[in-house]
């Protein structure tokens, strides 16, 4: 069997445990297809798979590849796939959790139904800063909240790696963005289209907004709790961190949701066309080699990015 060089969590703990060495090549079965990887991002679903926090939730054997975005080259296809061939350049976001095998490497599997061409417009870098977000923040948005042209969102962490794509789709639909984010962030909101910058550090954003018609939480916590009074009736607050209590929907006469983001080749071949129309642009703060892993989790895990940390693997 030939190796690759890839990133494995041997043992959970802090980012000391992410070892970069040689690991068994993947072929691809049936309905999947082998990429030779050009980019992984990094996701705050990486950190917290390996610091063990999500083994109730998705078991992965040990030792794993964490990684859930890609963008990089079709080296080959497995049998029944139609839509790709080799030498295509595309983008994905697999379901690591299904085997361990993720996208820090510099092969990764996925299936067919889970990647999409990449938009031509940018480099692999900047396309592996996209699906993980990007589909989080369409699904959240447009299938979960039904938001439309003239509508208000209230978008908390505008300035991350979701929240950077919420106000871009957002905007793109037509729709009224207030977003929070430090004050280092306020000029970066505007750059974005936030038509309401606040300031968190300076502003409690329930003193300002009220009769949003969608509150966007990428934070939960106290954030979340508060976000309750900024809604007009019939609004509704969507979680993407912490399922939102029922009871205080219904006190407030408003309506809540929580989920977790699934893969969707469609959606991510319509993302690819708005960023080639420049509807849409990923934002990268910072590009490491996979060798410096590391360090890109410690970045992350701050809770303070401006957009994403990707990893360039070739
Ligand atoms: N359920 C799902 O499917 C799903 C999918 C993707 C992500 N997530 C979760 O969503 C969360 C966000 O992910 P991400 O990738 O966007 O994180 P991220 O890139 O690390 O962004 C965090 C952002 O939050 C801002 N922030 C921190 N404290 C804040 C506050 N009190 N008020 C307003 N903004 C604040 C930071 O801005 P400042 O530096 O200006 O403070 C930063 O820009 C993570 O917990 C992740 O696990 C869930």
């Amino acid at each position: 069997m030939e190796n690759m060089k890839a990133v494995r969590v041997h043992n959970y703990g802090g980012p000391e445990v992410l070892r970069f060495e040689d690991a068994p090549r993947p072929a691809p079965g049936s309905g999947e297809l082998l990429i030779r990887v050009h980019a992984a991002s990094v996701n705050a679903i990486d950190w917290k798979a390996r610091a063990g926090y999500l083994k109730d939730v998705f078991p992965l054997p040990l030792p794993f590849i964490p990684g859930w975005d890609v963008s990089g080259i079709v080296e080959a296809v497995g049998s029944g796939v139609t839509k790709f061939k080799k030498g295509d350049e595309v983008y994905a976001r697999p379901d690591a959790a299904r085997n361990g095998k993720g996208t820090y490497a510099e092969y990764v599997v996925v299936r067919e139904t889970e990647a999409a061409l990449k938009p031509k417009s940018i480099d692999h870098v900047h396309a592996a800063a996209i699906p993980v977000v990007a589909l989080t923040a369409w699904q959240a948005l447009f299938d979960t909240a039904a938001l439309s042209k003239s509508q208000r969102i209230l978008i908390h962490g505008a300035a991350g790696g979701v929240g950077s794509f919420a106000v871009q789709l957002a905007k793109w639909k037509g729709a009224h963005v207030i977003g929070t984010a430090s004050g280092r962030n306020q000029a970066f909101l505007r750059e974005l289209g936030v038509d309401e910058p606040i300031d968190y550090e300076k502003t409690r954003f329930e003193d300002v907004v009220h009769d949003v018609d969608v509150v966007f939480d990428t934070l939960g916590g106290d954030t979340q709790n508060r976000s309750w009074k900024a809604l007009k009736k019939g609004g509704i607050l969507v979680s993407i961190v912490a399922p939102p209590s029922a009871d205080e929907a219904a006190k407030n006469g408003v309506r809540s949701a929580f989920f977790s983001a699934h893969p969707s080749s469609s959606q991510l071949a319509e993302i690819a066309k708005l960023v080639d129309a420049g509807k849409l642009k990923p934002v990268v703060e910072t590009v490491l080699p996979l060798s410096d892993v590391r360090r890109a989790h410690e970045l992350n895990e701050t809770g303070h990015a401006r957009g994403k940390t990707v990893l360039k693997v070739t």
